[in-house]
């Protein structure tokens, strides 16, 4: 059997440098935020796995039956040799999608992308074990920055797919998300494929509480970035004096996750020389997760140069899932 390669574009201390860039912008910010990359150490990646089997998280449950039902119409309609999934995280919901690839024939090369070495390495391994006709190499990266180091087929009809699953293009902020778009359609050549996974607005009753689970596990992963802090960058946060924040915007059409400082509180970032004061009752922003309407993502994607060819959503119209190709 073949080991899965992985390829470092991010090594622990070009990590860490990065880090110390948007730990100082945003803690000097007012009001403060932190982008929830930070969130996926070990520890967190393993917070976000408890998160998807929450009974009030619906997106992952939602999104596996909807691509169990459609992974054969997705495999028809794109036939992919190569299969580069962004945000991989555990790959869970991908084996669905690489099942219909081997069963239609073509797929060769299966390419998860993450910032969390630790779920790559996991996720790898497993699938290439499950998958031993299919390469594997994972690519530990940054997806908010350029893609142009992701594979290339081999072969000139070398056909590429790049998913973006589980709502994760949710987590940026419009211009982020703008910019990204445009990378991936960059990197991709006409007639390629993006496939997006994307939560769909709903009622917030249902919203809120899945980014506020009675069990705690989303507030404890909120608060993990504390501890990403405190572990990376010598900081002294008292994470448990953080409480989680969970709103939805009903003019951005996102959930807003934050964190409220519980006291007046000094905290010192020392790897930075940084002090930073938080008044009780002051939040910060960690996390945006924008949900959309089907027509406000096909002119986002038309903006970036895609034309979509399908589009798939769960009965209760919760998720969607969206196959455009790269004009
Ligand atoms: N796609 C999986 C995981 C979603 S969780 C699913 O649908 O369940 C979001 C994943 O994106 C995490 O594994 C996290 O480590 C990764 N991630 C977040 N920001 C990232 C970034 N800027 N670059 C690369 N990966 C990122
Ligand atoms: C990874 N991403 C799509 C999740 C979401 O739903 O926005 C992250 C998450 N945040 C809180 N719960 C889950």
């Amino acid at each position: 059997m073949t080991i899965p390669s992985l390829e470092i574009h991010l090594s622990e201390d070009m990590l860490t440098e990065a880090l110390r860039h948007d730990a100082r912008v945003g803690l000097t910010a007012s009001p403060k935020w932190l982008p929830p990359k930070w969130f996926y150490d070990a520890r967190g990646s393993e917070l976000f796995e408890q998160i998807t089997e929450l009974p009030e998280y619906y997106p992952t449950r939602t999104e596996r039956a909807l691509l169990s039902a459609v992974a054969g119409e997705i495999a028809e309609a794109a036939a992919p040799e190569v299969l580069v999934e962004l945000g991989s995280g555990s790959s869970e919901k991908t084996v669905l999608l690489l099942d219909a690839f081997v069963a239609h024939g073509e797929l060769e090369l299966y390419v998860p992308q993450d910032v969390s070495p630790s779920a790559l390495e996991t996720a790898a391994e497993q699938i290439n074990e499950r998958f031993p006709g299919v390469s594997v190499h994972g690519v530990v990266s940054d997806f908010t920055h350029t893609l142009h180091h992701l594979p290339r087929p081999k072969g000139k009809d070398g056909k590429r797919m790049i998913a973006f699953l589980g709502g994760t293009i949710g987590n940026l902020v419009p211009e982020e998300r703008a910019e990204f778009l445009s990378s991936v359609r960059d990197v991709l050549d006409p007639g390629e494929f993006l496939l997006l996974g994307a939560g769909l607005v709903i009622d917030p009753a249902v919203l809120v509480p899945a980014y506020d689970d009675a069990a705690g596990v989303t507030a404890e992963f909120n608060r993990n970035v504390l501890r990403v802090l405190n572990s990376r960058l010598n900081a002294d946060f008292d994470a448990d004096a953080f409480r989680h924040v969970a709103v939805w915007d009903a003019q951005q059409e996102w959930i807003e996750m934050r964190l409220e400082a519980s006291r007046n509180m000094r905290v010192e970032v020392r790897d930075l020389d940084l002090t930073v004061d938080f008044a009780a009752g002051e939040q910060m922003r960690t996390e945006i997760s924008a949900k959309f309407r089907l027509s406000g993502l096909e002119g986002e994607l038309a903006h970036a140069g895609f034309s979509v060819a399908r589009h798939w959503t769960d009965p209760d119209d919760r998720f969607a899932l969206v196959l455009a190709a790269a004009k």
